[in-house]
């Protein structure tokens, strides 16, 4: 029966009231103000209450339909924020995003493996500067004025003109003959670096690669030392039982000269298509310091005498990890430098 305890008891349930999804608010709509919901019970029940009580009724009755109205509009607004929250905001419960851990790229991995190489056998590191002179990548190292390498098909260069042009090294010798100019004899020393080539890119070259060459220099230095060093290196880079072959060849800046293969340790000297089925692979170039070079740094090639030696680290890279294209050293293809994520 309405009456006006029943008004106050139902205003204060409204207060009380807590609904947390859109269905349970829906439900408490219908329960309150739906056609046959509680207060439009009491709307109905108050048509017939005493004219003297209609006043009093009136108002009160209203109060409560506004608050309950009012009540589930707040309660909507409020299911509404907790929505909007939810989207702005981060699930604390859901697990965080998986950080790869970055790693060594193959050609520095290659680089550091060839320099602790050679430092075991007590040589040095030396750098020198990318950005040269001609005189130390070209004129001390025995280079004609006419030859080829200088053509602007080859080399890059910063300043063509005058006596000394500047240009972009094209090999680290520039570092060797620095190393030259500038320590005392003996010297034994490795040149890691990055050089310069004006050459069209493609699977086997391109126009920016990296070296690691060689010297040394002191009395009595034969090519059987020379042999000997390379022998080493290759059983230490490529394997215990690595063969090497030498071929003559030819550089300005050594004589005899010589370019060196090591036994394929793909097919083990049967034939792959890795060495073409020859079972060797080509992995330096090297040979004795010309006297006209050692002369050119101040060098009495009377007293003295040297090798040198120069390899491609993309070159080893490739051997090493049977790497097809050279031009995945440069890409940074996250896949690729993923299969080097295991190697020291
Ligand atoms: N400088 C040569 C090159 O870049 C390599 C080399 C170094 C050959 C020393 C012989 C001796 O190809």
């Amino acid at each position: 029966m309405i009456s006006n305890e029943k008004i106050q008891e139902m205003m204060s349930a409204l207060g009380e009231l807590k609904a947390a999804k859109e269905q349970e608010i829906e439900e408490l709509r219908v329960k309150w103000l739906g056609k046959k919901g509680e207060i439009t019970q009491l709307f109905e029940e108050f048509r017939g209450v005493s004219p003297e009580q209609k006043k009093e009724f009136g108002q009160k009755l209203n109060a409560l339909k506004n608050a309950a109205q009012a009540k589930i509009e707040e309660m909507k607004a409020a299911l509404n924020d907790i929505a909007d929250a939810g989207k702005a905001s981060f699930d604390l419960t859901k697990p965080g995003d998986r950080m790869d851990l970055g790693a060594r790229h193959p050609i520095s991995i290659t680089r550091e493996e060839i320099i602790s190489i050679f430092k075991k056998f007590g040589y040095s590191v030396a750098e020198g500067p990318e950005i040269e002179d001609d005189w130390h990548v070209f004129g001390a190292l025995n280079f004609p004025p006419e030859h080829p390498a200088r053509d602007m098909q080859d080399t890059f260069f910063v300043h063509p003109q005058g006596d000394n042009p500047i240009l972009l090294r094209t090999h680290t010798s520039s570092v060797q003959v620095r190393t030259m100019e500038s320590s005392n004899l003996p010297i034994r020393v490795i040149c890691p670096g990055r050089v310069f080539r004006n050459e069209a890119i493609s699977a086997r070259a391109h126009c920016i690669f990296h070296q690691v060459e060689g010297l040394y220099i002191d009395k009595n230095v034969s090519f059987a030392d020379l042999k000997q060093a390379i022998l080493l290196f290759a059983r230490e880079m490529f394997g215990p039982d690595t063969q090497i072959r030498m071929r003559p060849s030819y550089f300005p800046f050594t004589e005899p000269s010589a370019e060196v293969d090591v036994s394929c340790n793909i097919c083990h000297g049967k034939g792959c298509n890795i060495c073409k089925g020859t079972g060797w692979l080509e992995i330096l170039g090297c040979g004795m310091v010309d006297p006209n070079v050692l002369r050119a740094s101040g060098i009495d090639p009377e007293i003295y005498s040297g090798f040198a030696f120069g390899m491609g680290i993309e070159r080893i890279a490739m051997l090493k990890w049977q790497v097809k294209d050279l031009r995945h050293y440069f890409e940074n293809d996250i896949r690729f430098l993923k299969e080097f994520e295991t190697v020291i």
